[in-house]
């Protein structure tokens, strides 16, 4: 039985996989065109490029905060919860973290980064832990 069950699992993964590789893209945005892919186009795409969106990967919690954000900060409008949910599952499905050889790299540590001339509180405490020798310092230069 379990056999069977990993069986159905690897072929329904397979499935998946193939399913989204093959979704053809759109040759104006870039966009695959998957399931309501217009419907994110036309919410997604007035105010900055296609690639904006699609250079990033986020799981489901991610994009819904980043639509959040845009709604508090960028000027995107409020959406109908019903069109919420799809231009979220449109994103997940297409550009969640699965493929994630495109992830953005984490933030570097402020350990790594050069002296900022712009100094914030922030920067202050952290070259202050750093001469206190509490924060690791960079490797030296080759
Ligand atoms: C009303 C204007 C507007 C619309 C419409 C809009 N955005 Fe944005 N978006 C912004 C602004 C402003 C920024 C931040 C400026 C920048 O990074 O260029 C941004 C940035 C982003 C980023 C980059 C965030 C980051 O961490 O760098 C993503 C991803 C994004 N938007 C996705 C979307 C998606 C998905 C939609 C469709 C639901 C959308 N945007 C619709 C204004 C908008």
């Amino acid at each position: 039985m379990r056999f069977l069950c990993l069986i159905t699992v690897t072929f329904l993964t397979g499935l998946a996989f193939a399913a989204n590789e093959k979704v053809p893209l759109d040759p104006t945005t870039g966009m695959k065109m998957g399931a309501d892919w217009e419907i994110v186009r036309n919410h997604c795409i007035a105010c900055h490029s296609p690639q904006t969106i699609l250079r990033q990967r986020a799981t489901e919690a991610n994009w819904t905060s980043t639509l959040e954000w845009m709604q508090t900060n960028g000027g995107l409008w409020k959406l109908d919860p019903a069109v919420q949910k799809t231009i979220i599952k449109y994103l997940t499905t297409h550009y969640g973290p699965g493929d994630s050889g495109t992830y953005r790299r984490p933030p570097i540590p402020a350990t790594l980064m050069p002296p900022n001339p712009y100094a914030t509180d922030a920067r202050l405490e952290a070259e202050a832990k750093k001469q206190e020798g509490l924060r690791p310092r960079p490797p030296a230069p080759r």
